[in-house]
């Protein structure tokens, strides 16, 4: 299999829904000392990835990438250190095309030409692994705008990934980031570890929206690409970002989980609140999206326009992730049938928000979801034990 394996959907934190380019050495360690501190660390986030930004497109006379030292003292490798030292993994970014994002899109940052590794795949990937990075994400602003091809691409990046590993012994997870170009979700499963969906869940500036969380989420929704070690890639998280109340925060991280989507932070660690803290390390919610069969869950029911029920398959016997998800503009009724979700017969539901059992239905459980909320629960009852595996879409009635 072509690079890092892992097995379940990465998690971590990221740079750049808070930071945008505006990074250096002392921007990341203080996040990565807010990883450990906050305990994020200790609820499985793991990942430290560096975003666009750390590098201005230069390079020396041999093509080696050069950084900027008053902005990152030791060079990349002194921060790839600094974050396992504390027991993390570290991850960069670079584009696919010639020119980084930052060349076309110049607002609120720098413009950075050149700054992509086009031509450079070998010795960039070979670079990024000696400086001891686990984990890259290659963005597409520069394969775009050159009109490459985005399949043969990423095949080119995958395979220069693994070459680099064959040397240094370090893999790396790849993270593919076309913004759903010629729908990767039908080919990068076979040579990535998660491939975006679709374009950013925030822009530069901007404040949260729902709409645009559910757009992204509805763009994640290939169960058949998913499997264990390759996952959709909805976007990193803004919980606890410009704008969203707790009741939102919670809805976006019940909408990822669900998924089985990687989950990388994109709020500022150091200065989080303990309300955003609580949500992003719910134990039980965590254990949803990183249950290790690597599901997708699927719609399984809308029995009125908006008023959504999602099932997730878990490990175990007759074990179920349920969403009830209100679209609409008023607080709606809605209820999770059982044959819906492959179970018959008396079935235990738990709340996962609010930490309750509330009891054991038959036949399903119905409840009130607020407008534009979601309401996350588990399920147990009777049901078929799953295989793990790509996830099915459903069938019929809509069982899973
Ligand atoms: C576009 C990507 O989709 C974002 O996640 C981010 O990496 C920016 N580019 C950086 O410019």
């Amino acid at each position: 299999a072509a690079v890092a394996t892992v097995t379940t959907p990465p998690m971590g934190w990221a740079s750049w829904n808070t930071f945008a380019a505006q990074i250096n050495y002392n921007v990341i360690k203080a996040q990565v000392d807010a990883m450990v501190s906050s305990g994020m660390k200790d609820a499985g986030y793991e990942y430290v990835n560096i975003d666009e930004g750390w590098w201005q497109g230069t390079r020396d006379a041999s093509g080696n990438i050069t950084v900027d030292q008053s902005e990152w003292p030791g060079g990349m490798k002194a921060i790839a250190d600094y974050i396992h030292s504390k027991g993390l993994k570290a991850g960069i970014y670079t584009d696919a095309g010639r020119n980084g994002c930052g060349y076309y899109y110049p607002t609120g940052r720098p413009a950075a030409p050149n700054s992509g590794s086009e031509g450079h795949y070998d010795q960039d990937f070979l670079q990024f692994s000696r400086w001891g990075f686990d984990f890259v994400k290659v963005d597409w602003c520069g394969g775009q705008a050159e009109g490459l091809d985005s399949r043969s691409t990423y095949q080119a990046i995958s395979a220069a990934i693994d070459r680099a590993t064959a040397q240094t012994g370090r893999p790396m997870v790849l993270s593919v980031c076309n913004w759903g170009a010629q729908n990767p979700w039908d080919w990068a499963p076979g040579l990535s570890t998660m491939w975006r969906t679709s374009g950013d869940i925030i822009y530069w500036g901007q404040t949260a929206s729902m709409d645009r969380v559910l757009a992204n989420f509805d763009s994640a929704q290939h169960p058949n690409a998913q499997s264990p070690g390759h996952y959709n890639d909805p976007d990193m998280l803004i919980v606890g970002m410009n704008g969203f109340s707790a009741a939102q925060n919670r809805t976006h991280m019940g909408l990822w989980a669900i998924s089985g989507a990687p989950l990388l932070a994109g709020n500022n660690l150091a200065t989080m609140s303990a309300e955003t803290r609580a949500i992003l390390t719910n134990r039980e919610v965590l254990a949803v999206d990183q249950d290790p069969l690597g599901r997708q869950g699927v719609k399984v029911a809308e029995d009125q326009s908006g008023r959504q029920v999602y099932g997730k398959v878990l490990s175990g016997t007759g074990r179920r992730a349920v969403l009830l998800l209100n679209r609409t503009t008023s607080s709606a009724s809605i209820t999770a049938r059982w044959s819906d979700l492959g179970l018959s017969g008396a079935a235990a539901v738990r709340n996962l928000w609010t930490g309750t059992d509330i009891g054991t239905f038959d036949g399903g459980y119905t409840t009130t979801v607020p407008a534009r909320e979601a309401v996350l629960l588990t399920v147990t009852g009777s049901g078929a034990t799953p295989t793990a595996g790509p996830s099915p879409t459903p069938t019929g009635s809509g069982a899973i």
